[in-house]
C-alpha cells in the first residue's frame, strides 16, 4: 500500500488519544487489509492496536472529576439504599464500581462520538466555563431492547469515576397511595446527598402510567413529582434515564434531558466487531465472523452475546476442537434453536437449505465472504459449490429461455 507509513503514524498518534470512534476506523482498516491479502501491512496495525489498548477497557476513568464539579458526599459501601416503607424493598441497588461491571460498548460511529462527548465535556470543564456554559448533566439513552444501553450507561459512569444509584423506575411505584411519590422524592433526595450517576432504567414506566385512566389524580401526582424532583436535580448530579419505547415520553419529558443519545440495532460492521468480541477466547476467524454477521442481521447485541455463548457451548459440550468450520457447525445447530420469528431468512435458509444459501449468498453483493474461504467453513471443496453455481446459473437460463 502506497504511503503507508505515513498512515501509520497517523493511527499510532491517533490511537494515543484513546477516541473509540478512531480505534474503531484503525481496526476497520486492519480488518480491510487483511482482507485484501495485505498482511504485512494489517499486522503492524494489529501491533499497534496491541501497543495502544482501549483505555476505555482497561482504565475506565479517563476524567477525574473534582468536589467543585459534582458535589456531595462520598458514596461508600456501608450507606444503605432507601426503603419503600410499606415493603421495605431498596429503591435502588448502589453499584460502587461500575467499571468492574462493564466492557465497552460496541456502538454505531454516531453514538460512540455522542458518549465520548459527554466524556469529553467533563475534561474541558474550565474552557467550557470560560464561554459561560456548564457540561450536559442529564442524558436519554433510547433503543431497541437488548441495544446496549444500561452497558452504555454503565460505561459513562465508569468512564467518569461514579458510582451508579441504578433505579428502575416500575420498582418505585407503589399501590399504596401516596406511596409513589414518596419513594421518588426519597430517591432523588439519596442521590442528590451523594457524588453518584443516578441512572433511571426502564423510563418510560411513568409514561405508561400517565396514560393509565384509573387514579388519574395520583397519577398526575407522581408524574410531577418526577418531573420536579428531574428539575431540582439538574445542576446538582449527573443523570441518565433509559427507555425502550421512547415515542411514549412526551415533550415535558424530552424536555428534562440535555443530551439524547439514540442506540440502534447494530449494523454488519457492528455486529462483526460485537461477533469478534463475544466469541473470545476462541480464536477469531474472519470470514466465519462475516458470515456470522451476514445472517444475524436484525440481531440485537444481547442477542449475538447469546449465540456466541451457545456456540462456546455446543463446542465445549461436542468435544470439539474450535475449528473454524466446527464453529460454523455450532453456529447452525445454535439457530437451529432460536424460534423462526427471531432469526433472518438468511438463517433459516442456511439451515434448511445450505446449497441453496450458497447460491444467493455468493450473488449478493453485501455477502462478504469469498467462495474459496466460504468452502473451507463449508467444509465442502470448491468444485462441490462452483456445481452449485452453474446448476443454479443453467436452471435460472432454462426458466428464462421458457
Ligand atoms: N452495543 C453493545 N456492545 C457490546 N455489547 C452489547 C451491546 N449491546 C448488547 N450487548 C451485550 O448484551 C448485553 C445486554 O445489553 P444491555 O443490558 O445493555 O441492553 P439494553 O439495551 O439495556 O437492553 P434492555 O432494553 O433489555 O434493558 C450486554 O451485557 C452485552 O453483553
Ligand atoms: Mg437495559
Amino acid at each position: 500500500m502506497q504511503h503507508f507509513a505515513v498512515i501509520q503514524s497517523l493511527c499510532r498518534l491517533g490511537l494515543q488519544r484513546h477516541d473509540p470512534a478512531f480505534r474503531q476506523q484503525v481496526e476497520r482498516l486492519r480488518e480491510r487489509l487483511e482482507k485484501d491479502g495485505d498482511t504485512k501491512n494489517s499486522d503492524t496495525l494489529a501491533r499497534l492496536l496491541k501497543a495502544n489498548p482501549d483505555a476505555s477497557e482497561l482504565v475506565p476513568t479517563k476524567v477525574e472529576l473534582s468536589r467543585f464539579q459534582i458535589t456531595g458526599e462520598p458514596l461508600t459501601a456501608q450507606i444503605h439504599p432507601p426503603v419503600d416503607r410499606e415493603t421495605s424493598q431498596p429503591l435502588c441497588r448502589i453499584v460502587m464500581n461500575p467499571a468492574a461491571q462493564t466492557q465497552r460498548p460496541i456502538l454505531a460511529e454516531r453514538s460512540a462520538k455522542a458518549i465520548a462527548d459527554i466524556v469529553a465535556e467533563w475534561s474541558t470543564f474550565e474552557r467550557l466555563q470560560e464561554l459561560g456554559v456548564a457540561p450536559g448533566r442529564s442524558c436519554l439513552i433510547f433503543g431497541p431492547p437488548g441495544s446496549g444501553k444500561t452497558l452504555t450507561a454503565f460505561h459513562i459512569a465508569a468512564a467518569l469515576g461514579l458510582p451508579v444509584v441504578d433505579a428502575r423506575i416500575d420498582g418505585l411505584i407503589s399501590s399504596f397511595l401516596g406511596t409513589t411519590a414518596r419513594n421518588i422524592a426519597n430517591l432523588f433526595s439519596f442521590a442528590n446527598r451523594y457524588r453518584c450517576l443516578l441512572l433511571l432504567d426502564e423510563f418510560d414506566a411513568i409514561a405508561k402510567l400517565r396514560d393509565d385512566p384509573q387514579e388519574v389524580g395520583e397519577i398526575k401526582r407522581v408524574v410531577n413529582s418526577l418531573l420536579q424532583s428531574l428539575d431540582a436535580r439538574a445542576d446538582i448530579g449527573i443523570t441518565i434515564a433509559i427507555t425502550n419505547h421512547h415515542r411514549l415520553l412526551d415533550t415535558a419529558v424530552w424536555r428534562r434531558f440535555e443530551t439524547q443519545i439514540q442506540i440502534a440495532l447494530p449494523d454488519a460492521e457492528a455486529r462483526t466487531q460485537m461477533l469478534t468480541a463475544f466469541l473470545k477466547p476462541l480464536s477469531a476467524n474472519l470470514p466465519l465472523i462475516q458470515l456470522m454477521a451476514y445472517v444475524t442481521e436484525g440481531a440485537s447485541g444481547a442477542d449475538l452475546r447469546r449465540f456466541a455463548n451457545g456456540i462456546k457451548r455446543h463446542i465445549a459440550l461436542a468435544g470439539f476442537e474450535p475449528t473454524a468450520p466446527n464453529q460454523f457447525k455450532a453456529l447452525c445447530e445454535v439457530l437451529a434453536r432460536e424460534p423462526l420469528t427471531r432469526v433472518h431468512p438468511r438463517a433459516v435458509s442456511m439451515i434448511d437449505d445450505i446449497a441453496a444459501f450458497a447460491i444467493d449468498a455468493l450473488h449478493d453483493p453485501d455477502f462478504p465472504v469469498k467462495q474459496k474461504p466460504f468452502s473451507s467453513l463449508l467444509s465442502v471443496n470448491q468444485a462441490t459449490v462452483s456445481r452449485w453455481l452453474t446448476r443454479a446459473a443453467s436452471t435460472t437460463g432454462a426458466a428464462h429461455a421458457q
